[in-house]
């Protein structure tokens, strides 16, 4: 057994991650007087939220009609029939509240002549259901949303007293025999110490794991890290086979240029100059929603219309804009443009190709944000003790495509969202119960067998070999052919985590070990992905399956659960949540409007 000392750290709830979401649920426990601390591998202000660039989606009106039953529906109709109805709902309800909350906090939205929140478009957002114009819902600080948004909630839950963690990576979860997350190991990168942390709740909120492939709008940090712990905890994953591809990371880089960039006017060339979009969705044309834009982009490079010396790629025109506007409302992309790509966007178009932005699976949890172990008799059962919000979370408010701007709201509503149960849930009277010690030996026995791995393959090495398999086999469009060989790769290459090797075995700044325990964490993430993928035998929102075009409903509307175990995965289903939270009479929605058909836009 390894021996380390460490220090034991008692609270009523732990948030692990300082993204939008993890201080969303931080602020909110801490404001009800529960004993929180929030444990982050960067700087809060660092965590990749602050990459979010075009906005929050909210019905709240400002810039004309507009109800959260359509963003309901619009949300409904993204998921392809995969979200779970009581959470879509509970998204476009609470969205407004929480929008206008953040604006009380502090955060600094770009505003209307009349002084209102701006709103602007984006894709998949429309009005009467899907039979109006495109609606003007997406709240916007400029193009730096994210980064105001979570300036403004580090700055209130220190205000309100909630602990700070800064750079401790957590390196599992500590479960009692009864099943119960009781707290989380950490390590302190900065002097090498360990903690230990006891808690009567345990909050998720680590982010995605779009760095388990090559090509990536998602910072470095988003290594999956809730998903990995939780794997290793013997819980399931949901839904791991949907991933979004940005229609427009900046090509070579694959840094995002938002897509309020088409919600401001911008829009798709092919090399013939041609607006393709409106071919393929002529209503909404270069609004439609990314999976489809991103399907589109991939089709005309195909076919022989991409642009550059290559034929690789797309333009998405902005030159034909006021540049005032351009200053105005998308500052931070003008400047990603000229350092990234090398294009003044006043005058030229930038090159950009669809770019994995986004997981839509994630740990499943209901609406509240508990997390669930589902079982043959109760497909709901929560696990005690934990909860999983933001990317990191599947609740499942985004089913098999999200829409974009629905991401920073998922983050605040479902972070509130957990702040509100957790104080229902947890007794602020009892003291703690005694951690469960082999589950704290565990941890630290998995830490130090990777601090001193003594293997033949560098972890470097065998994540450029994951990031490769998966860009080549999970990729925009799949068939059975390439999920087939991305299964039998990413087995090989899980496989090789046995034979890595971390060179340098000191505890303080250890880059190798911390990026060797940031790839043990992608690997169950990106397994499930190609697994899953390969399963799932047909067409639904961001899987694209060329040998099974169209979406099969009868066979295929329910969610994915992948338990990894080392280089094994295993899968089985659970339904989709049809009811709504709300009965028709009573305000909520009308059924008959949110049933499945066509996905056109
Ligand atoms: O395009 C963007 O600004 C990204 C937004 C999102 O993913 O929601």
């Amino acid at each position: 057994m390894a021996a380390y000392d460490y220090e034991t750290h008692e609270y009523d709830c732990i948030v692990v991650g300082a993204g939008g979401s993890g201080l969303r649920a931080t602020l909110g426990m801490a404001e009800q007087g529960l004993k929180t601390a929030c444990i982050t591998k960067v700087f809060p202000t660092r965590s990749h939220t602050v990459a979010a660039q075009g906005g929050i989606a909210a019905s709240l009106g400002n810039m004309g009609p507009d109800h959260w039953q359509w963003h309901m529906y619009d949300t409904v109709k993204g998921s392809d029939w995969l979200g779970d109805t009581d959470a879509m709902e509970y998204l476009a309800r609470e969205a407004p509240k929480a929008v206008y909350e953040l604006e009380h906090y502090g955060v600094p939205f770009s505003r209307t002549e009349e002084g209102k929140i701006y709103q602007r478009p984006f894709g998949g957002h429309t009005t009467e259901f899907g039979e109006g114009p495109p609606v003007q819902r997406t709240c916007a600080a400029a193009d730096r949303t994210g980064h105001a948004i979570l300036h403004t909630l580090y700055g209130q839950s220190l205000k309100n007293n909630a602990e700070f963690y800064i750079e401790y990576f957590a390196i599992d979860l500590i479960m009692a025999d009864d099943g119960t997350c009781q707290g989380v190991v950490a390590w302190c990168l900065d002097d090498g110490s360990i903690h230990v942390f006891n808690a009567k709740m345990t909050v998720l909120a680590t982010g995605g794991y779009g760095r388990a492939y090559f090509s990536a709008t998602s910072a470095h940090t988003c290594t999956g890290d809730g998903g990995g712990m939780v794997a290793r905890a013997g819980l399931p994953l949901q839904d791991m086979e949907f991933v979004q591809f940005h229609p427009t990371g900046i090509y070579g880089s694959g840094c995002l240029i938002t897509e309020g960039a088409r919600g401001e006017g911008g829009y798709l060339t092919n090399s013939d100059g041609e607006r393709f979009m409106e071919r393929y969705a002529p209503t909404y044309k270069d609004l439609a929603s990314r999976d489809v834009v991103s399907r589109c982009m991939t089709m005309e490079i195909r076919e022989g219309r991409g642009v550059g010396a290559e034929g690789d790629h797309i333009h998405l025109h902005l030159n034909h804009l006021p540049p005032e506007t351009l200053a105005e409302r998308l500052p931070g992309i003008s400047e990603s443009a000229r350092i990234f790509a090398g294009v003044d966007l006043t005058k030229e178009p930038i090159p950009v190709l669809p770019t994995v932005h986004y997981n839509m699976g994630g740990i499943p949890t209901n609406y509240w944000g508990e997390v669930l172990n589902p079982t043959e008799d109760n497909p709901d059962a929560v696990l005690p003790g934990l909860m999983a919000v933001g990317e990191a979370g599947c609740a499942s408010v985004h089913g098999a495509n999200r829409l974009g701007s629905n991401s920073l709201i998922d983050l605040v509503v479902f972070g509130r969202a957990a702040g509100i149960r957790a104080g229902e849930v947890v007794d602020r009277t009892s003291g703690n119960p005694k951690l469960n010690q082999a589950s704290v030996d565990a941890a630290l026995d998995r830490f130090d067998n990777l601090r001193h791995a003594n293997g033949q393959v560098p972890t470097a090495e065998l994540r450029l070999e994951m990031q490769k398999a998966m860009q080549a086999d999970a990729a925009v469009f799949r068939t059975d052919k390439t999920l087939a060989e991305g299964v039998t790769k990413m087995t090989a290459i899980a496989k090789k985590m046995n034979d890595i090797q971390v060179t340098d075995r000191s505890l303080i700044w250890n880059s190798d070990l911390m990026e060797t325990l940031e790839i043990e964490n992608l690997m169950p993430n990106a397994l499930a992905t190609i697994v899953s993928a390969e399963a799932r035998k047909e067409s639904r929102g961001a899987h694209a399956h060329e040998d099974y075009p169209d979406r099969d409903d009868d066979n295929w509307r329910q969610h994915t659960l992948s338990w990894v175990d080392d280089a094994d995965v295993r899968l089985a289903y659970r339904p989709v949540h049809l009811n709504p939270l709300l009965g028709h009479n009573d305000g909520g929605i009308d059924l008959a409007r949110i049933a499945p058909k066509a996905r056109v836009y």
